[in-house]
């Protein structure tokens, strides 16, 4: 299947009530085990590169690849510039041929946040490609000393409706909680499900979730077993991405899942087989595990059997 815009696909989740995983990749190996999983549970999926990924990997390269598996594997993909802060980089994507892309101006003040996403919105729309921005700052609210302070990096609802209304972008990112990387939380996880039900309550464009992996404790056990060095490193319950789900949250970023399972892999299987220097043997593994973790996504979204 030739790839989709993202609206294609969220529009759809925003109105059945689940959510579509948005997959990061920088290689071959991560990219096949989003396409199998996606295309053995027929899911449609979102597959998200990085400006870092795309400096390491590169333009050409990345949408090639990306196009052919998802004609391949017929599934209903799109290719998504995730966290793009250079205006130069959102072009070259479209000019590239990606189907969606993210501006992220989040660190900037409110104003300054609407300018930057509404010449984005322009530029990609006349493109035909919609765009995800991001309203309030990730981070864990136990990382604030006071509660007032967390409150300020979190998406506050009447904002989320101006910012939307102002900028005319197709989807948000909202802060919740959540947090980038596998050391989300350094007591128990919070995440503020009050505050997305008045976001959701307030703006009808799909709402993105950042920084939701779970850090599975079978996938870091396996990691640390063999040789990783991660203590302390904690996600977000499964639990809390369903009651997300439920109260409107339409895309899942994940990355931190995909490559702990990747690094576990590869580390059971050369100190397993240090006899064995072929990079076949090795990434293949890590390509399994991979798969194994975008399938269980896919179900915990229920964005299982919804490719269209
Ligand atoms: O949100 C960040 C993603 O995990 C991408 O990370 O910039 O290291 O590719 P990266
Ligand atoms: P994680 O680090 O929790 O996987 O979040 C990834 C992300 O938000 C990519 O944009
Ligand atoms: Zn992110």
């Amino acid at each position: 299947m030739a790839l989709v815009t993202s609206d294609r696909i969220l529009k759809p989740a925003r109105d059945g009530g689940y959510a579509v995983g948005a997959f990061n990749t920088s290689n071959l190996e991560i990219s096949q085990a989003i396409f199998e999983a996606a295309s053995e549970l027929r899911a449609p999926v979102i597959v998200a590169t990085s400006e870092s990924a795309i400096k390491y990997a590169g333009y050409v390269n990345l949408f090639n690849m990306i196009k052919h598996l998802a004609d391949y594997y017929d599934v209903t993909a799109a290719l998504h510039l995730d966290h793009g802060k250079d205006l130069e980089v959102v072009v070259k994507c479209l000019r590239n041929g990606w189907t969606s892309v993210m501006i992220d101006a989040s660190k900037e003040p409110f104003e300054e946040n609407i300018a930057i996403t509404s010449e984005v919105v322009k530029i990609a729309h006349m493109a035909g490609v919609p765009v995800e921005a991001e309203l309030g700052r990730l981070s864990g609210i136990e990382d604030a000393v006071k509660v007032a302070d967390a409150e300020a990096y979190l998406t506050d609802p009447d904002q989320a409706a101006e910012f939307v209304q102002r900028t005319h972008c197709d989807f948000l990112a909202v802060a919740i909680g959540t947090s980038h990387g596998a050391y989300k939380f350094k007591g128990d996880p919070r995440i503020d499900h009050e505050r997305l039900s008045a976001i959701t309550e307030k703006v009808s464009i799909p709402l993105v979730l950042h920084g939701a992996s779970s850090v599975p404790e079978d996938v870091l056990a396996r990691a640390s077993k063999f040789g990783a060095k991660l203590p302390g490193a904690k996600g977000v319950p499964e639990e809390a991405i369903s009651e997300a789900v439920s109260r409107g949250i339409s895309k899942i970023n994940i990355d931190t899942d995909l490559r702990l399972a990747f690094t576990g892999a590869v580390r059971q299987f050369l100190s397993e087989k240090p006899e064995v220097f072929d990079p076949r043997k090795i990434i293949g593994e890590a390509r399994e595990a991979i798969k194994d973790v975008v399938r269980r996504k896919i179900q915990l979204f229920g964005s299982e059997g919804k490719a269209g």
